[in-house]
């Protein structure tokens, strides 16, 4: 039995919502609300809209600061995607995704035998693709905020300079084995992020004066600064010393790009999430398609018999995922006949009701004939007016490629690892990826980021999105699930147990919080249950129905927050 019904003795009911006497409530607020996954960030989201800035202002400004307080995915020296719906509807989609370098071909990162190199896509300085988050950030504020520049960069200049406490989460992300190991081979993420060894202790603080140059001077010159100024030079000469592939003509040729988001409906909601080249939108809405025939409500939620479909769903359009999807501006993406309802009928026949598929039996599917043509943080924030954005951005692995570019303080993704090193060949994420989604200079990797909004009758419901590579996706539609199907509130959706299934390997992974006799029943379906500790770190944003209220929901996960007024 769900556990949201098994505590029946201490229901307290709200409107149509029951809720277990003891849960979590998210944070209330009336005119504006940020979620973030650290507390200074978000207050400095807070603060820009307390100063009459947009939910894009507050968005950019969070992200700034993230760039300080969050080293392991907040970020300068990486790329991401930003969603936004404004008061009156429209929606727009700023991909800011890092880019190859002009340098970068097919077999980069394989040996004359045509094998991988350990590591050479992950580590070190070839890791890297262009950066996109200057570009992106600077972008949406000059056309969509109302802030100044200056005003939205600043408190990520003194975060910087005069330093943070370092709480729980950061500081046992700083002494992480697996990110020592990356860290203490590079001399300047060594000496910033380590201490040399004496590593950070949870209430300690954290400055960064080379950072605080950086950004000072990016307060003052925006993206230009970085991407051609001395921020620029900087980084170029340092990569040239020490074998990198960006040169100062691929900082100087990095473009955002505007996108229209993708849009789907699930039984009366619209769905607005992201495009090509992140596969998060296009994966969502297929399964979503295929889910919403299915009465999962009656199923129960973590019920074996829900897990089981959503599984089968999820397994489906990872198939597809390998199959079909990287750069629209390289490949023609079959994005229209992945998300067609009629395509998602097909694949919901072929699920068996009662028993797994085999991921080995399970090929992507035809699409084309309903084509009429480690570590990333997402943020979410509404303002008074009911613009909203969601931001989520990226090194890839945490604390990306492990470099900190000397003097400049900022560390470099490893994003590269996000194509298709040797089509057929897992990367990091464990994910089989295809020719689509081959390395070719100035191509952005395939993304699994989403940041997505949920609306009804066109009011705005709701605000997520999340890190974790692939499980970014199947963490989006547990949340989604969770509230449009379980009718949970936000913050029990965010923190109820996930499971993920990602088509190869075929594996289903599950949080801690599943029943073993759930478990049970999954595997004697036929699905290979293997136990994680943790999948995803959702920050979303409910409205209330009734009344009107933003409902934010900080994942505990990561130690996330949610701060409104
Ligand atoms: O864009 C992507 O899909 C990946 N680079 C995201 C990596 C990620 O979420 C790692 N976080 N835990």
């Amino acid at each position: 039995m769900p556990w949201k019904r098994a505590a029946c003795a201490a229901l307290i009911v709200f409107g149509a919502v029951s809720l277990p006497a003891a849960s979590p409530q998210p944070v209330r607020a009336r005119q504006g609300m940020v979620v973030s996954v650290e507390e200074n960030a978000s207050r400095v989201g807070l603060e820009m809209l307390r100063r009459g800035g947009n939910a894009v202002d507050a968005a950019v400004a969070t992200a700034l600061a993230l760039a300080v307080t969050h080293p392991a995915a907040g970020n300068l020296g990486g790329g991401g995607f930003l969603l936004v719906r404004f008061p009156d509807g429209r929606t727009t989609f700023i991909d800011f995704r890092e880019r190859a370098p002009a340098a970068a071909h097919r077999n980069l990162y394989l040996d004359p035998g045509g094998n991988v190199i350990p590591d050479a896509s992950t580590v070190g300085y070839q890791a890297s693709g262009v950066p996109g988050t200057v570009a992106g950030l600077e972008y949406a504020a000059r056309k969509y905020g109302r802030l100044k520049w200056s005003t939205l960069a600043g408190p990520a200049v003194k975060l910087a300079a005069k330093g943070f406490i370092l709480d729980y989460h950061r500081a046992r992300s700083l002494s992480a084995p697996v990110n020592v190991k990356r860290l203490s081979q590079f001399p300047e993420s060594k000496h910033i992020f380590l201490r040399d060894g004496r590593f950070y202790q949870a209430g300690e603080r954290l400055v960064q004066k080379d950072l605080a140059r950086t950004l000072a001077r990016i307060r003052k010159g925006g993206a230009r600064e970085f991407y051609e100024g001395r921020t620029a030079e900087q980084l170029v000469a340092f990569l040239s010393r020490n074998g990198g592939l960006i040169t100062a003509e691929d900082l100087k040729n990095y473009r955002v790009v505007e996108r229209e988001p993708l849009v789907g409906t699930y039984r009366g909601y619209q769905v607005v999430s992201a495009p090509p080249p992140s596969s998060g939108g296009v994966a969502l809405l297929e399964m979503l398609n295929i889910l919403e025939q299915v009465p999962l409500a009656e199923k129960g939620a973590l019920s074996a018999d829900a897990i089981h479909w959503t599984a089968e769903a999820m397994r489906r359009a990872f198939a597809d995922r390998a199959q079909f999807l990287g750069d629209p501006d390289f490949h023609h993406i079959p994005a229209r006949g992945l998300t067609d309802k009629a395509y998602a009928a097909g694949l919901r026949a072929s699920i068996d009701p009662e028993r797994a598929s085999s991921s080995a039996v399970i090929r992507a599917g035809n699409p084309l004939i309903y084509e009429g043509s480690g570590q990333t943080t997402h943020l979410s924030v509404v303002d008074r007016r009911g613009a909203a954005a969601a931001l989520t951005y990226t090194l890839n692995d945490s604390y990306g490629s492990g470099v900190t570019v000397e003097g400049l303080g900022f560390l470099l993704n490893n994003e590269m690892d996000d194509f298709a090193v040797k089509p057929g060949v897992a990367n990091a994420y464990e994910l089989l990826q295809g020719e689509v989604n081959s390395i070719a200079p100035g191509k952005r990797p395939l993304s699994s980021m989403t940041p997505t909004i949920v609306t009804r009758d066109g009011k705005l419901r709701l605000v997520l999105g999340s890190p974790g590579g692939p499980t970014i996706i199947n963490t989006v539609l547990n949340t989604i699930l969770n509230v449009v199907e379980y009718k949970m509130n936000v913050q029990q959706a965010v923190d109820a147990p996930r499971f993920h299934h990602q088509w190869m390997p075929d594996a289903l992974r599950m949080e801690p919080g599943f029943s073993p006799d759930t478990l049970q029943i999954l595997r004697s379906r036929g699905h290979q249950v293997e136990p994680r500790d943790s999948i995803g770190d959702v920050h979303a944003i409910a409205v209330d129905e009734k009344t009107g209220e933003l409902l934010g929901a900080a994942d505990p996960r990561l130690g996330g927050k949610a701060v409104g007024y």
